[in-house]
């Protein structure tokens, strides 16, 4: 790198600030927005989320339905091939009564045959406060008997535009009875 560029780097890191935009924009806006990130006009923030995640499977209004499943999940001790789509809510806290900052939706299947654990492919919309409208999604792994699970963050939109980060998972209650669960998430995130 010559002197000039490293020059003009400098320069770019010392103004390097959020941008600030709003949730839905106009192609144009976004490749305006983009192009910023890719001069390095934009600084890195880091943001911590924490909530509560319901997976209501029974009930007057479940939020959680088996959408399919292979002619061996019956069988199958981890109930492999079991697909269940979602529209899980999620709070600040663990009552359901709490304040909901989003949704969980997607899907998440049985992908182990030894152990049970879970295929997480879920976008996570925040529908209060300053990420209303934004969303991050997760692709993950999620062995639930373990006591935490990590999962990664592979993006987002609006706010979290670019997003990278990780989710930790940890159940809080399960109740063995009606399937539901009650798992608490710590989320680190890394964007603009
Ligand atoms: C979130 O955004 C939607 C759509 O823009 C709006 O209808 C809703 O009132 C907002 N909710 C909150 C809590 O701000
Ligand atoms: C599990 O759910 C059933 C049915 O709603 C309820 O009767 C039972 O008390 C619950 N068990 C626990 C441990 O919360």
């Amino acid at each position: 790198m010559g002197k000039v560029a490293i020059v003009v780097m400098l320069i770019t890191l010392a103004v390097a600030k959020p941008i600030v935009h709003s949730k839905i924009e106009e192609p144009k806006e976004v490749d305006e927005w983009f192009h910023k990130v890719r001069l390095g006009l934009a600084a890195e923030k880091v943001t911590k989320l924490h909530f509560y995640f319901h997976d209501i499977q029974s009930g007057k209004n479940p939020t959680a339905m088996r959408v399919a499943q292979s002619s061996f999940t019956d069988k199958s001790p981890t109930l492999f091939g079991l697909v269940n789509m979602v529209d899980d809510p999620l709070t600040e806290g663990p009552e359901l009564t709490s304040k909901e900052v989003g949704r969980a939706q997607g899907l998440y299947g049985l992908a182990g045959l030894e152990e049970l654990s879970l295929l997480m492919t879920l976008n996570y919309v925040f529908t209060s406060g300053e990420y209303n409208g934004s969303t991050l999604s997760i692709l993950g792994r999620n062995p639930v008997w373990h006591p935490v699970r990590e999962m990664p963050i592979v993006g987002g939109s609006g706010v979290f535009r670019l997003a990278r980060g990780v989710a930790t998972a940890k159940t809080y209650s399960f109740n063995v009875t009606t399937g539901n669960a009650v798992v608490e998430y710590n989320v680190l995130v890394i964007h603009y």
